[in-house]
């Protein structure tokens, strides 16, 4: 898919790696200018600077770091059209627990992260988009936000906060121009699940058991999730806002497995 985004500024949090860093790379091949953003760089800004692109650090766990980061990319892109809410983290292995005995700080650093982040980036990007009655939010939501996992309830609690906050922002920013939706992906092949997968016989069967929950019997690539970002971005999808576009390989549509 090819579409014009030439003369478009997108911020995209989270996208040293992964998701965010396939959708910025595929927003910067039609044409964007980007500012890629993290808190952990590792190669970015070089990256960034290659492509003619911008780097700022930023926390999404930390009101003062947005809002130095969403300043800084405004000084060097001088606007932001479209925001892609991405940052991310989920529950670690050894804090999958029963909610009785969820670990309180691994709750509260998720929470911060993935959902109050999506609440404080687009509350300091917002104001710009609408001196410009224009603007494209996405967020990087989860299939768990929709139809929740055992073991992992800040994920989900989150997830499912960052889809009904998209929702009522599309109600609150039509007016303004501003089109806002999510994406909810499904198990996604980032690099982290690359080595995940190729380290235990334990992952192995996990995510034997993963695949046959899925109808299509694999992982989503970044480049499928980055597409559909793509799309919500383009001119094309104009009339499209509130919506959760699921990139889940039938995850969501019902059962993959006869009982
Ligand atoms: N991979 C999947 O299977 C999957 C499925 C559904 C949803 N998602 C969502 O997609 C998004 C990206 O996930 P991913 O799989 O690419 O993860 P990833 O761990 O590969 O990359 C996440 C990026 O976000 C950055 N990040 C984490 N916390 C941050 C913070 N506080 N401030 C700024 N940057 C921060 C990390 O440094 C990293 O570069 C997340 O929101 C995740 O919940 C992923």
């Amino acid at each position: 898919m090819r579409v014009e985004l030439a003369g478009q500024v997108a911020l995209v949090t989270g996208s040293a790696r992964g998701i965010g860093r396939a959708i910025a790379d595929t927003l910067a091949a039609n044409g964007a200018t980007i500012v890629y953003s993290d808190r952990e760089p590792g190669d970015i800004a070089a990256h960034a600077a290659a492509g003619g692109h911008h780097f700022v650090p930023m926390d999404v766990s930390s009101q003062a770091s947005i809002e130095d980061g969403v300043a800084a990319a405004l000084k060097a892109a001088g606007r932001i059209d479209i925001l892609v809410n991405n940052a991310g983290i989920g529950v670690r292995a050894d804090q999958r627990k029963p909610i009785d005995e969820f670990p309180v700080d691994g709750w509260n650093e998720l929470i911060a992260i993935d959902l109050t982040g999506v609440f404080l980036v687009s509350r300091a990007v917002i104001p710009q988009m609408k001196t410009r009655n224009a603007g494209r939010i996405i967020n990087i939501c989860s299939v768990l936000g929709m139809v929740p996992m055992r073991l992992q309830s800040s994920y989900v609690a989150a997830k499912a906060g960052a889809v009904n906050l998209t929702r009522s922002m599309a109600l609150e920013l039509a007016q303004h121009g501003i089109l806002v939706n999510g994406i909810a992906p499904g198990s996604t092949a980032t690099e982290g699940w690359a080595k995940w997968i190729h380290n235990a016989k334990e992952a192995q069967d996990a995510h034997a058991r993963l695949m046959s929950h899925i109808p299509m019997g694999r992982p989503a690539t970044t480049q499928e999730i980055a597409n559909g970002a793509l799309f919500l971005a383009a001119p094309e999808s104009s009339y499209v806002t509130g919506h959760i576009l699921a990139i889940d390989g039938g995850w969501t549509a019902g059962f993959a497995r006869d009982f």
